[in-house]
């Protein structure tokens, strides 16, 4: 304690406008004081770490848009307040089936596995082809840059069809 003292008395008389949170805050002066190694961790990637995405709206306009490695699409569209009628009305919950996009072979080829459950909830929705997923289960990598994702030309909504 007399040392943490002692520095503190001194980084207020020497260093005036150096704050001693700050050189506490810095990783080699505070990892000598606490022991601790610490490191700083961007949370937002660099602007050339974005993917690329075009979604292809029902009426055939092409949308393109940015995201982060790891987003899901639903995340893109939502993130960027993209105006695809009723996609994602479950939210990712694996519920509704709105999501549903259509993709090329080779980007449906690079995709991650389907899970039993998004397979369940493929199984009902509109115009499900061979290259179907859903956007709330395709998440972003640098390798799908430049994807092309097709909106079906309808919506159905599995929630609804399990209410009668
Ligand atoms: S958002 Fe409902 S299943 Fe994807």
């Amino acid at each position: 304690m007399a040392l943490v003292a002692a520095l503190r008395r001194l980084s207020h008389a020497s260093l005036g406008f150096y704050s001693w949170r700050a050189a506490a805050a810095t990783p080699t002066f505070g990892a000598w004081i606490t022991g601790q190694r610490s490191f700083t961790v961007g949370s937002q990637p660099l602007r050339s770490d974005k993917v690329t995405v075009h979604f292809i709206n029902r009426d055939g306009d092409k949308i393109t848009v940015k995201g982060s490695p790891g987003e899901s699409l639903l995340d893109v569209v939502i993130n960027e307040d993209l105006d695809i009628d009723g996609f994602g009305a479950c939210e990712g919950t694996l519920a509704c089936s709105t999501c549903h996009l259509i993709f090329e072979d080779d980007v449906f080829k690079k995709l991650g596995r389907i899970t039993d459950e998004e397979m369940d909830m493929l199984d009902l929705a509109y115009g499900l082809t061979d290259t179907s997923r859903l956007g709330c289960q395709v998440c972003l990598s640098k390798s799908l840059d430049g994807l092309v994702a097709k909106v079906p030309e309808s919506v159905a909504d599995a929630r609804q069809s399990q209410d009668g």
